[in-house]
């Protein structure tokens, strides 16, 4: 259910404070900072089994008496707990932000650490319409990277298994991964059926960490990569399936639109095309998370967008795709599913 900040007549607020729901949404922002820099210091791992502050701050080189704030604070968010001098994990953070955890999500957060530097340009972007980036953010460095590929991959480790099961294998015998970073959805299909083979196409320094994710999975036999512009490249012919995950939004209507066509030309008959994104309802404003993920699109990309399923449906008929349907999946993605039914050429070609 959506809040709407609307003052009830029978309430009185006291002149000049702001009600509490609304006052914690403005200050959010320290308690996720307040994490990120104690993700990005590796603060959880350093204390270990327990630690002071002194000690903390020796071991990581920072100041004792900002360190010592930093803990207070996280024990004050649940996030360490203080006995006398001691500061100790919590399960929580054992189980999510330690090595060696099966669980261990610090990498991929890392990636959210890095977004805090470009939605500080929120209020810019909004004046330009596009991102207007960070110093020294056009090319994102190998580091930048690997997080972004940890937090992908993080984020696909259960939904890519829902992912294949909802798409289903049957007659898939060659699968193309449209950007498919760290090969997990790969993995996830090639997994589910012993007839299918999967081609990864990428970037190169993205294909270096799917080919080892391929090989700890030990599929090289199955998964092959590619390097490749998804955004120009000819995508290659006879696909069963063309999976498109977490793409669109970093897209504009007509890149993805060209996109699109250019799966449809991969494709052979009775293809089909499976994206999967944040699909907005067709007033926009909900989910909440496919809203704000819209933001994340305009600090981070020149013209990428969430859509809504009318957008994504009007697109594929556009390039030729028939029996466009649209699966749920446990939020936040979706998706939306288009088939080739016959020879036709793409309409619109280019
Ligand atoms: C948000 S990630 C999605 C990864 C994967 N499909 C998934 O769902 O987990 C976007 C992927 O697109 C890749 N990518 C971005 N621009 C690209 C381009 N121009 N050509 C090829 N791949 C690109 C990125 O390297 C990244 O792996």
């Amino acid at each position: 259910m959506r809040r709407v900040f609307r003052l009830e007549p029978c309430v009185r607020y006291t002149v000049g404070m702001l009600p509490n729901d609304l006052n914690q949404m403005l200050r959010g922002y320290m308690e996720s900072r307040a994490a990120l820099t104690a993700l990005e210091l590796d603060v959880f791992n350093a204390i270990g089994l327990g630690s002071t502050a002194g000690a903390l701050a020796r071991k990581l080189s920072t100041d004792a008496r900002a360190t010592e704030m930093l803990l207070n604070a996280l024990v004050a968010m649940g996030l360490l707990t203080k006995q006398r001098e001691m500061f100790c994990n919590t399960p929580a953070t054992v189980r999510y932000f330690m090595k060696g955890s099966e669980d261990d999500a610090r990498p991929g957060l890392l990636h959210v650490a890095n977004l805090w530097h470009r939605w500080s340009t929120l209020t810019e972007c909004v004046r330009a319409g596009t991102s207007v980036g960070s110093p020294g953010s056009d090319q994102p460095s190998d580091e930048w990277t690997r997080n972004f590929i940890a937090a992908m991959h993080y984020n696909a480790s259960e939904r890519a298994t829902l992912v294949a099961e909802a798409v289903g294998t049957e007659g898939v015998e060659r699968l193309l991964d449209v950007g498919g970073g760290s090969a997990a959805y790969s993995l996830a299909f090639a997994r589910a059926s012993d007839k299918l083979h999967a081609t990864v196409l990428d970037q190169a320094k993205v294909v270096l960490i799917a080919q080892r994710h391929i090989r700890e999975a030990d599929l090289t036999g199955r998964i092959d990569t590619r390097i490749g512009d998804l955004r120009c490249d000819r995508l290659g012919g006879d696909f069963n399936l063309v999976l498109v995950s977490a793409i669109c939004h970093m897209l504009s209507p007509e890149e993805n639109r060209d996109l699109l066509r250019r799966c449809f030309e991969a494709l052979a008959p009775r293809g089909r095309v499976v994206i999967q994104d944040f699909i907005l309802e067709s007033d926009k404003t909900a989910p909440k998370q496919a809203a704000l993920f819209a933001l994340n699109m305009l600090v981070g990309t020149p013209a990428g967008n969430t859509y809504s399923a009318d957008e994504y449906e009007a697109w594929l008929r556009e390039v030729g795709f028939e029996d466009v349907s649209r699966v749920s999946l446990p939020a936040p993605t979706s998706l939306i599913i288009g088939s080739r039914q016959d020879m036709k050429m793409p309409r619109n070609p280019r």
